[in-house]
């Protein structure tokens, strides 16, 4: 642009008359929930019901967040001749533990209550217990995994005859049908990894001492 046509406008200039559109930045306020408080919805359940609820959805959903991403730390650790299939197996059960989160999530809202969301919060919370953060074997990875299982599907359990017995009938659904069913599959897909049974040739010792 030549010198003669630079009659750029102030800055002043350009921003008259877009104040409306400016965003509204550094805000700040209380919260207007807090956690472990409902803000009761017209779903015909109790409001105690309902807290009962989502507390223990809250347990299961910080469990839930914590194998997800179990899974995910062994998706990318693994190692050795069973790589490929483990590094698929834990995506694949990564991704179906996602969209548990969510569900769960989404139901304790439902309830009118808050949701656990992040990763501090979680790890105060949940119980299946802090791995390394290094590498471990294969049968290693297996174990803990199952046994992470294990914990969500014995709570799991315990709540869904709470929230049948509340009348939550949403609660209980979610826990049968969804969460322990995902987690009762992934368990079989885990366990069979760990039968000690020959790759290639078959071992005649082991099936003679078995048959006497
Ligand atoms: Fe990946």
């Amino acid at each position: 642009m030549s010198p003669k046509n630079d009659k750029r406008p102030s800055y002043s200039q350009i921003e008259t008359g877009s104040e409306r559109s400016r965003p509204l930045l550094h805000q700040n306020a209380r919260e207007i929930q807090p956690y472990g408080k409902i803000a009761k919805l017209p779903i015909a359940l109790d409001e105690k019901v309902c807290a009962e609820s989502a507390e223990n959805l809250n347990q299961i959903l910080a469990d839930t967040i914590t194998i997800r991403d179990l899974y995910k730390k062994h998706h990318w650790q693994v190692a050795g001749h069973t790589f490929y299939q483990l590094h698929l197996l834990f995506d694949k059960h990564y991704g179906e533990q996602n969209e548990l989160v969510d569900t769960i999530a989404e139901r304790i809202q439902s309830l009118g209550a808050i949701s656990l969301a992040m990763a501090p919060d979680i790890a105060e919370t949940t119980s299946i217990p802090r791995p390394p953060r290094g590498r471990e074997e294969v049968p290693v990875q297996l174990s803990r995994l199952l046994e992470a299982h294990e914990i969500i599907l014995k709570e799991a359990r315990t709540m869904a005859r709470l929230a049948d017995e509340g009348g939550d009938d949403g609660t209980n659904d979610l826990l049968v049908s969804e969460i322990i069913r995902t987690n009762e599959l992934q368990v079989w897909f885990l366990a069979e990894h760990l039968v000690d049974v020959p790759v290639v040739r078959a071992d005649e010792t082991k099936s003679a001492a078995a048959a006497r």
